[in-house]
């Protein structure tokens, strides 16, 4: 095995100050390196070389710094990031700490303009089309206010948006008097031609912009994008997507969803660091979305955009090396293989049912359990965390009352048997 000189471990200058570091931290109380997260960085020091298609997930667990008693189903709201990704990101930072200026408005931008490279291949699209940005929520208000919407002006959307794919259009109802119809999605539909005529029912000649999630955030209903784009381009009226759910766990390739705009969030799915993100525009849409973030080029840095979390963008690019070293293919399957063995073990549990679509082109790597009457979702997920270190995300919106678990690589065929005892347990 090679020597990592930058490495924590085999460095021992990089090792000292590291510890010491962490030192820091465990005198603050705060204490990041306990035997997990040190066995963690251990195997990250074994370099993105040694992860390959035959890694197995038990090896890849290892990478995260989740405690191993803990079962962590709430990659939909912030996903862990891979050890690789946090030396990576740590090491930018340290860099850029010894000459700020010199380095952050140097080799270190360097280094992160290229990530929008790796980004862009990771979407499928030219790296002109995209810019990182801090989180779906900033880049959809990004693709609305580069939209010049008037007064009269309609905008189609779902009544299963997240408030950070809707509030952008909110805003230009109540400021400029634009128009919100909202499709009322069936849960779960019967067939994608049902969702796309749903669309086209409500499309007029006045809708301006469609707003959808490729993925919803409420029952993880995947949305048939590619055939919603048929209709809304039929009609004129741009394609606005809301990826925050999909990138990472599925795969997205942009151009065949033929959409006008699309934003995630690196953070969840990606596994990226907190607060990165991703904003593609397609190239023939610029003239109809000219935000005024991206006045100045997609850049990561520009006049408009301004200084930038570079640390944070580095590791938004080892993420992405960390997927497609572990295999976007083989991650799309093992994730559609732990939430199928989910989804067959809640419908089997006596009292509830599963709000989320079964197996197939309309489901994700989310799935939601709506609870029986006389169970709130908030404090059965209190339960869940308290009594058995499981940790979900409990849904009240749209009526649902459910708890949503998101499952990816580092979980296990055991942390979700687990969950579903659990479940057995809590609700008998
Ligand atoms: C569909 C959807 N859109 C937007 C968001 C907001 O994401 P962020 O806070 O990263 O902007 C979320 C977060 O869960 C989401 O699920």
């Amino acid at each position: 095995m090679k020597t990592n000189t930058n490495s924590p471990v085999t460095n021992p200058i990089v090792r000292r100050n590291f510890l010491a570091a962490a030192g820091a931290f465990t005198a603050a109380g705060l204490d990041p390196l306990g035997p997990e997260a040190a066995a963690a960085l251990e195997l990250s020091d074994s370099k993105l070389e040694n992860l390959h298609a035959q890694t197995t997930w038990e090896q890849l667990r290892g990478q995260f710094l989740l405690p191993r008693d803990q079962v962590y189903m709430n990659n939909g709201s912030l996903g862990p990031s891979p050890s690789y990704v946090l030396q990576q990101t740590h090491q930018a930072w340290r860099e850029l700490e010894q000459d700020p200026v010199g380095l952050a408005f140097g080799p270190l931008l360097s280094r992160a303009e290229k990530v929008r490279g790796k980004a862009a291949d990771f979407l499928g699209c030219s790296s002109e089309e995209i810019s990182v940005t801090r989180n779906t929520t900033e880049a959809m208000n990004t693709i609305a206010q580069g939209i010049q919407l008037q007064k009269g002006d309609r905008v189609l959307t779902t009544d299963h948006e997240h408030p950070g794919g809707v509030v952008c259009w909110e805003y230009y109802a109540k400021r400029r008097g634009v128009v919100i119809d909202r499709v009322s999605l069936p849960g779960p539909p019967q067939s994608a031609e049902q969702l796309v005529a749903l669309i086209e029912e409500k499309l007029r000649k006045d809708t301006a912009v469609v707003s959808i999630s490729e993925v919803t955030s409420t029952t993880g209903l995947r949305l048939p994008v590619s055939q919603i784009a048929e209709v809304v381009r039929a009609n004129g009226s741009l394609l606005v997507v809301d990826g925050a759910q999909a990138p990472g766990a599925l795969q997205v390739d942009v151009k065949q969803l033929d959409c006008d705009a699309y934003a995630t969030s690196a953070h969840k799915w990606m596994l990226a660091p907190k607060g990165s993100g991703l904003l593609y525009i397609h190239q023939d849409a610029r003239q109809r979305i000219d935000p005024l973030l991206l006045q100045h080029g997609s850049q990561v840095y520009t006049a408009s955009t301004g200084t930038r979390d570079i640390p944070g963008i580095i590791g938004l690019a080892a993420a992405i090396e960390f997927l497609n070293r572990v295999g976007k293919e083989r991650i799309e399957r093992r994730v559609r293989q732990l939430r199928q063995q989910l989804y067959s073990g809640l419908q089997k549990l006596p009292r509830g049912k599963v709000a989320s679509p079964p197996d197939g082109p309309l489901s994700s790597a989310l799935v939601s359990f709506s609870l029986p009457s006389g169970v709130s979702c908030s404090s059965l997920a209190g339960t869940l965390r308290s009594r058995h270190k499981i940790i979900v995300k409990p849904v009240a919106a749209n009526g649902l009352n459910a708890i949503r678990l998101s499952v990816h690589i580092y979980n296990s065929e055991e942390e979700t048997e687990k969950l579903l005892a659990a479940l057995k347990q809590e609700l008998a």
